[in-house]
């Protein structure tokens, strides 16, 4: 399967990084209801995309997003509750929903503007690295409305609550320098930086073991609202729930790189990768999906012999 052309969103995909541009750039990269819908399908598509090992998302011609569409999403449904309900259901669900719990490494690579709206995909991926001189705004107060959706909520609990009351509140801009020094990303760098810095990051990604970096981020994410017995409790299952289908078999490959062969240093670096797990998996995601079929074809075989 592939994805069908879009109209507000482009995707590049190279040396397993999905690269997904918000394509909007005459209107700021603002968010449109069409662009909800595309972003919705494509990181659904992408999430069990084989070629797909860490999503960036990013703004086309220089603009992470200008926040939502203030014609398009706003003005333009005012008298339309159905589409007006469809968009917001798009837009949340893959700006917090899938963002969130998605089972791959997300980052946000952000420059020239990040407003408003668009405050939720940024706190939704799980790492950003901004230009030093994007302009970030919760613009929401100055034109007179909240922050809303999951806005409010989201950013304070990313930032510091005063700081989160302060830029909510005022409304005022401020660069990537700010965003770093409050938590808002990991790192800001000069823009010509941005691009290196990302594919950095998602270097260092692609060189953990998948299933044991899902894990770990479901599960930091996870505990934050389950009090200490719910943690120990979830966090051992989780434990346990990684050796299933794990193409890796990170734990005892781990091991026994530092234990027995003395390979590597697990303070400093992950363990080597086996070369070709990917494709064991796959062939052996195959081999399950056919054993599936096979009673059905069985069956058809035996019906058809029947009618003979
Ligand atoms: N919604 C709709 N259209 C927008 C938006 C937006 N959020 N942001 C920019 N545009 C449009 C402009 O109307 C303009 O369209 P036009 O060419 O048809 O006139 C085009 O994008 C370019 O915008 P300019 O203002 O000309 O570009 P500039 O680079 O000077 O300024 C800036 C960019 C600072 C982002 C400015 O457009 C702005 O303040 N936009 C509003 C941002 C905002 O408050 N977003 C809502 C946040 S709240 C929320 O998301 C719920």
């Amino acid at each position: 399967m592939a994805l069908k052309k879009m109209k507000c969103v482009k995707v590049e995909k190279k040396g397993g990084i999905a690269w997904v541009w918000l394509n909007r750039p005459e209107k700021r990269n603002a968010m449109s209801p069409q662009l909800h819908f595309e972003m919705d399908e494509t990181l659904k598509f992408l999430e069990t995309d084989p070629a797909t090992r860490v999503v960036v998302i990013a703004g086309a011609g220089g603009y992470f997003s200008a926040g939502q569409d203030l014609k398009e999403f706003f003005r333009a449904n005012e008298n339309n509750p159905a589409g007006r309900k469809a968009a917001a259901e798009a837009a949340n669900r893959w700006r917090w929903e899938r963002l969130y719990k998605y089972d791959k490494p997300t980052i946000a690579m952000v420059e020239g503007y990040c407003v408003g709206g668009a405050f939720m995909q940024l706190c939704a991926t799980d790492f950003a690295v901004a230009a030093d001189d994007t302009v970030f705004s919760l613009s929401e107060v100055n034109w007179g409305i909240l922050p809303g959706a999951l806005v409010s909520k989201v950013v304070s609990d990313t930032i510091m609550p005063r700081k989160a009351l302060y830029y909510c509140c005022l409304g005022e801009a401020f660069d990537g320098v700010e965003a770093e020094k409050i938590g808002f990303v990991n790192f800001a760098v000069p823009k010509e930086e941005l691009v290196n810095k990302t594919i950095e990051l998602a270097q260092k990604l692609m060189a953990k073991s998948p299933a044991v970096l899902r894990a770990t981020k479901h599960a930091v994410r996870q505990v934050r609202t389950m009090d200490f017995d719910q943690s120990y409790d979830y966090l051992a299952a989780k434990g346990q729930a990684i050796k299933v289908g794990d193409a890796q078999d990170s734990y005892n490959t781990g091991l026994s790189q530092f234990l027995d062969k003395k390979a590597y240093k697990p303070t400093f670096e992950p363990f080597a990768l086996k070369k070709g797990a990917k494709k064991a998996a796959k062939k052996a995601a195959k081999k399950k999906a056919t054993k599936k079929q096979a009673p059905a074809k069985k069956k058809a075989a035996k019906k058809t012999a029947r009618r003979k």
